[in-house]
């Protein structure tokens, strides 16, 4: 078992730990524990779900599978199912799901009676290494994603890499863009283990996790450093938001949008243009894009519409050199 500790609490990743679910549970003194699981994990999992819950008690929720479920509409309509069910502010929510679930259910806690505790047990590689770390809980509005959303720690993160066993493989490529895209801005090593086709195991999981929190702990309210974790997320949301958040993996669209940034670094003279090939090329290899790639300029009306805009232009994080992030903002008519 690895346990990664943060200042407010616990990752621990363990294959099988979903079976002990009850036992990290309890520890918590969680009070009845309203599970928030969409309807594609439920039916894979519906029948390990009493032992993994042992003698707790515990609601189930479920949710429609996909980022359509970010909404306000399965906000409210899944607030009033915990409502009905008489949810306590000693109460604990666990996500139980991917990077949806984890955004939704993250969000009902923090904001049902103004912040009752939950757990984050994420499900999809993504969520592993990226959205259940951190404490970012959001919706999505027809205006853009994650319009709306709080910071919201959970009390424990727990990882049972058997979940990755059923994931279809599209959405295991998607969880190693980020995966990816975290040894590209901080760990040489775990390059050089995703370059040898080192199996996706607890050691990947751990050190993309490490880099997260590492990030997150020198700035939590994202302010300023936390945003080099948007490598790739410019473009990455609008090609979200232009495709209206389906027929592409939250990875796939963040994929696209890294190669964008590197591009218009290597216009801008900050990326060198070997860098970009080389990433390019790892990422086809890795079967992460495939050509023909995106064109960023078919993005531009997206990108001038956004919401989350900055006062000095489009805020980018670009690339020196491996592990070297720059956060620039950029104005609209150098994007050409
Ligand atoms: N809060 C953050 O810091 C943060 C960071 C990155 C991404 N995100 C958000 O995360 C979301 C994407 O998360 P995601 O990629 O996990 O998508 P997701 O939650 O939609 O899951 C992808 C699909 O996999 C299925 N699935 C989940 N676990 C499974 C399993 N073990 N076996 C088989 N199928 C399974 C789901 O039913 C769904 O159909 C986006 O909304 C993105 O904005 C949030």
């Amino acid at each position: 078992m690895e346990i990664i500790k943060t200042d407010s609490y616990d990752i621990i990743i363990e294959k099988g730990a979903f079976l002990n679910l009850a036992d990290h549970l309890r520890k918590l003194d969680p009070g009845m524990l309203h599970l928030i699981v969409d309807s594609r994990v439920y039916r894979l999992y519906q029948e390990m779900l009493p032992t993994a819950m042992g003698d707790l008690p515990y609601t189930v929720n479920l949710v429609r599978d996909g980022e359509e479920s970010k909404s306000f509409a399965t906000y409210q309509e899944v607030l009033a199912r915990l409502l009905d069910k008489n949810i306590r502010r000693d109460d604990t929510i666990v996500a139980l799901g991917g990077g949806v679930i984890g955004d939704l259910a993250g969000f009902l806690a923090a904001t049902i009676y103004r912040g009752i505790d939950f757990v984050q047990v994420p499900t999809t590689l993504l969520s592993m290494v990226d959205s259940s770390i951190g404490g970012k809980t959001a919706l999505n509005l027809p205006q853009g994603k994650n319009l709306v959303g709080a910071f919201h720690m959970p009390k424990k993160v727990l990882i049972d890499p058997n979940f990755l066993n059923t994931l279809p493989e599209k959405e295991l490529l998607s969880g190693l863009v980020e995966t990816y895209k975290h040894a590209l801005l901080g760990d040489a090593a775990l390059l050089e283990k995703l370059s040898a086709d080192h199996a996706v195991d607890e050691t990947v999981i751990k050190d993309a996790i490490d880099v997260k929190k590492s990030i997150v702990a020198s700035d939590p309210y994202d302010r300023n450093e936390r945003h080099v974790l948007n490598f790739g997320h410019t473009f990455g949301h609008a090609i979200e938001r232009q495709r209206k958040f389906s027929g592409i993996t939250h990875g796939e669209a963040v994929a696209e949008g890294m190669v964008m940034a590197l591009q218009i670094g290597v216009r801008l003279g900050i990326t060198p243009p070997s860098l970009l090939e080389d990433i390019k090329t790892f990422m086809l290899d890795k079967r992460l894009i495939s050509e023909p790639l995106l064109d960023y300029r078919d993005f531009l009306f997206e990108i001038r519409t956004d919401k989350k805009t900055h006062r000095n232009g489009i805020r980018f994080v670009f690339l020196e050199d491996y592990q070297k992030p720059l956060i620039k903002d950029v104005a609209l008519e150098d994007l050409g």
